[in-house]
C-alpha cells in the first residue's frame, strides 16, 4: 500500500506545480501582458514564458499520468470508468489528454507559427483576451476535477441508483 501512497504524493505534487502555473498564467500574466503598451513586445515574451513554462508542464503531465495511471492498475481500479459516480476519473483523464495534446503537438507548432508571424505583422492587444480566454477555461475544468477527484478518492460520492 506504501506504493499508492508514494503514487498519491507524486501524483498531487505534479497537480499542484502544473495547475498552479495554469492559475499564475491565467490570473496574473496574461491581464498583466494585455496592459502593456506593445501588443508585439508583449507577445514576444510571452512566447519566451511560454516555451520555459511548457517544458515544465510537460515534465509535470508526464508525472501525473504515469502516478495516475499506476494507481488505477495497483488499486485495480479500472471498473470504475464504467461508473458514472466517478466522473472525476473520467474528468481527470480528459484534462490529461487536453493538456498532452497541447503540450506535446500544439505548442511546438503554435511557437513556430507566433514567431513568423511576428516577426511579419503587428499583433493585435484582443490577441491575449483570446488566449486568457482559452486559459480560463482550462483552469475552470481543472479545478473541477480536483475537487470532484478530491472529494471523490476520499469518499463523497454521489449516491447509485
Ligand atoms: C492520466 C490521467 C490521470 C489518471 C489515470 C489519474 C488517476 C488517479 C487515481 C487512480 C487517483 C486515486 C483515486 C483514489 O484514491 O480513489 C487520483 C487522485 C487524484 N487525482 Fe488523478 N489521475 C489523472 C490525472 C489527474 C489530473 C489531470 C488531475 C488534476 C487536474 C488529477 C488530480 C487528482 C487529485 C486532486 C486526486 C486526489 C488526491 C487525494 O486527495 O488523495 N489527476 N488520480
Amino acid at each position: 500500500m506504501d506504493d499508492v501512497v508514494f503514487a498519491r504524493v507524486l501524483h498531487v505534487l505534479g497537480v499542484v506545480l502544473w495547475i498552479g502555473g495554469v492559475a499564475m498564467v491565467t490570473w496574473v500574466l496574461l491581464p498583466s501582458l494585455a496592459r502593456m503598451e506593445s501588443a508585439t513586445d508583449a507577445m514576444a515574451f510571452f512566447t519566451r514564458f511560454r516555451q520555459r513554462f511548457a517544458a515544465q508542464a510537460r515534465m509535470t503531465t508526464l508525472l501525473v499520468g504515469l502516478s495516475g495511471f499506476y494507481m488505477v492498475h495497483a488499486l485495480n481500479a479500472w471498473s470504475r470508468f464504467l461508473q458514472w459516480q466517478y466522473w472525476w476519473m473520467h474528468a481527470m483523464v480528459l484534462i490529461w489528454l487536453l493538456f498532452s495534446v497541447m503540450l506535446f503537438v500544439m505548442e511546438p507548432r503554435a511557437r513556430r507559427q507566433v514567431a513568423a508571424v511576428a516577426a511579419s505583422k503587428q499583433i493585435s492587444s484582443d490577441a491575449f483576451v483570446k488566449i486568457q480566454r482559452k486559459h480560463l477555461m482550462l483552469l475552470v475544468l481543472s479545478l473541477m476535477t480536483i475537487a470532484g477527484a478530491v472529494a471523490g478518492s476520499h469518499g463523497w460520492l454521489i449516491a447509485a441508483n
